[in-house]
């Protein structure tokens, strides 16, 4: 029994030696070890045994199966081993390999011009104000002093959607609903962004296109000011050698009125096509309140004045861009708006 017990642990190890996948182990483990396997199949032959051999060989079927039993799990750690490294061996990534790409996504290019001109005035005190796009004939022009049959309305047709109410021309009727708000207080120091409407349509006129108005009131602003705040406005814009020009010009609202240029961005003032040989390009519109609005909305004219400017987002990305088609930044064609 003895010599049977040595056998059988004897080949029950070659066999595990040369076992290289688990369900061969899973196997050696049922003939051997199993409820009718051959070391059980002794075990149970323990019986016939003498009362004195008994106690000597049932030690040794014990210690042989626990040795079995160790044996076993060695084995199979190592061919689990064996399986994970051949596996991971397989499953090799090259991190070498190129990536599937993904575009990340960017503000349209008015956005972010837009963004800039708030940020340039923010950091100049002024604050942002919205108005709504459907405008009454009032705000929009009446107290614009633009009366019913005023010459300035030519320029400003638009789309009515009834007969005292329209989408709005320009972010000027901000200005008398932030005044009629806030008046008599002052300083008032404002910018209003926004969406306006024309009957526009060619290569730099878009009929949806956007401005910023600016309005400042308080009890001595001067011309000087209104020149300073542009001039400043224009270095940080276009850069800090950019020079600007006023031009008088007219306007209903204010008085008196100017159209401001900066010195051409592509040329730096020489002249050149874009400048049409002048070496300036206009950029806004301009002036000092007119009296006549400050008391519309509610400001005394005789103790306030102020100044307002308003100007066109599309004209200033075009230039800061180079762009020479309004309409490219409205056809949403990622190929140009990717460049930007
Ligand atoms: N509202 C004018 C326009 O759309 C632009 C403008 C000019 C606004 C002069 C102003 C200003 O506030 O003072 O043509």
């Amino acid at each position: 029994m003895e010599e049977k017990l040595r056998a059988i642990a004897q080949e029950a190890k070659q066999l595990l030696d040369r076992a290289t996948n688990m369900d061969q182990l899973n196997e050696i483990r049922v003939k051997f070890l199993g409820k009718k396997g051959e070391l059980t199949k002794v075990l149970r032959g323990m019986g016939a045994l003498s009362a004195d051999e008994r106690p000597r060989i049932g030690q040794l079927a014990n210690s042989v199966q626990a040795d079995l039993e160790d044996y076993l799990n060695h084995s199979m750690s190592e061919v689990k081993n064996k399986e994970l490294e051949a596996q991971l061996a397989g499953e090799k990534i090259d991190v070498t390999l190129p990536g599937t790409p993904f575009s990340l996504g960017k503000n349209h290019p008015l956005t972010r011009v837009q963004q800039e001109i708030e940020d340039i005035f923010l950091g100049l005190g002024f604050s942002i104000m919205e108005g709504p796009e459907i405008e009454t004939d009032f705000y929009n022009f009446e107290a614009l002093n633009i009366p019913k049959d005023h010459p300035a309305r030519d320029m400003q047709d638009t789309f009515f959607t009834g007969p005292e109410e329209l989408l709005r021309t320009h972010t000027s009727p901000i200005q008398i609903r932030t005044m009629e708000k806030t008046a008599p207080q002052v300083p008032l120091k404002i910018i209003a962004p926004g969406r306006v409407y024309r009957r526009d349509d060619d290569a730099t006129h878009s009929p949806m296109f956007h401005q910023v108005e600016g309005l400042a009131v308080d009890t001595r602003i001067t011309f000087a000011d209104l020149k300073g705040v542009l001039q400043i406005f224009a270095e940080e814009m276009f850069g800090i050698k950019t020079r600007t020009r006023f031009r008088p010009s007219y306007f209903p609202f204010t008085e008196p009125s100017a159209e401001m240029d900066i010195s051409c961005v592509m040329c730096g003032g020489k002249g050149c096509r874009v400048c049409s040989r002048t070496g300036w390009l206009e950029i806004l519109g301009c002036g000092m309140v007119n009296p006549r609005v400050l008391e519309v909305s509610g400001y005394d004219a005789e103790k306030f004045t102020g100044f307002a400017f308003g100007m066109g987002v599309e004209r200033i990305a075009m230039l800061k861009y180079g762009i020479d088609d309004m309409r490219l930044l409205f056809d949403n064609d990622l190929r140009f708006l990717a460049q930007i």
